[in-house]
């Protein structure tokens, strides 16, 4: 294995922290590298928002599905989709003046997706560059939670959505790398749904790797554990009720307010 492969190889999720700080440098670093992902048309269509602010890192914890873990993270970003910054480039850049060409677009659902895709490979790049440094991470899916007051609390304007946040700090131990199952998760020249047979192979994996662990009482295998703690949880109803109102927000479409 070549050192990249090892890196990716041993990186694992952080959410306890040793005392050593990020520096600066670290963090100038981490962020270049980020910014030397690909992006759609080399437009860099998000936005990083470092938050270096005790109170909105106390606050996002709590918003995030409550996650203490957050608030004890030495350096936080939050990775936004963001078409804002085009949107007011072109206020000022004289596309008005353009003849032959439709005036007064607003970005549609595919931009949104485009600058969901350019936050996300901005996101794991740092990610990467991070563990380099020794620095590990963990990405908070729920910062898509409470889009009402997330958004008023990071003043975000219409054409931006957080769509990750992430926590650094160097790991208190080294954690283990975490086993991802890899059963059928490759498809060859098109999508093929799964039989009851693969699916079963699935289901073992799955199986292998989490039920050493235990299930809580009631719950026999690892999709029943998944089903009842994560997809139907209170925290998944926030996370679709409210990802349904950013992209109202996005949209125009609806009442977002
Ligand atoms: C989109 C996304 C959202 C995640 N959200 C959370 C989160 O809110 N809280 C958390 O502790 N871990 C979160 N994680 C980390 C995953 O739980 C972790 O990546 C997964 O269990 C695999 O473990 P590993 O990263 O150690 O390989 C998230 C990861 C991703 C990619």
């Amino acid at each position: 294995m070549n050192p990249t492969l090892e890196l990716i190889e041993a990186r694992t999720s952080t959410r306890a922290y040793a005392p050593a700080p990020v520096t600066g440098e670290d963090r100038a670093a981490v962020l270049h590298a980020a910014m030397r992902a690909p992006t759609a048309g080399n437009q860099m269509l998000y936005t990083i928002l470092e938050i270096a602010d005790q109170g909105l890192k106390d606050r996002l914890a709590v918003l995030c599905d409550d996650q203490p873990f957050v608030a004890r993270a030495p350096w936080v970003l939050v990775f936004l989709a963001d078409w804002q910054k085009w949107m007011d480039l072109f206020g000022v850049a004289g596309v008005d003046a353009l003849p032959g060409v439709p005036q007064g677009v607003t970005p549609g659902l595919g931009d949104f997706l485009m600058a969901c895709s350019d936050a996300l490979i901005a996101a794991q790049t740092a990610v990467l560059a991070a563990e380099s440094l020794g620095i590990g991470s963990c990405y908070i899916g729920d910062v898509l939670e409470n889009g009402e007051t997330v958004a008023e609390l990071l003043r975000l304007p219409r054409y931006t959505v957080p769509v990750a946040m992430l926590c650094f700090g160097r790991p208190k131990v080294q954690g283990r790398p975490t086993p991802h199952y890899e059963k059928h998760m490759v498809h060859r020249d098109g999508y093929r749904c799964l039989d009851e047979m693969a699916l079963r192979e699935v289901s073992d994996d799955l199986d292998g790797l989490h039920a050493p662990r235990g299930y809580r009482e009631g719950i026999a295998n690892t999709a029943q554990d998944v089903y009842a703690r994560k997809f139907t949880a209170e925290f998944s109803v926030e996370m679709n009720r409210s990802a349904a109102w950013w992209l109202r927000r996005w949209t125009g479409e609806g009442d977002a307010d």
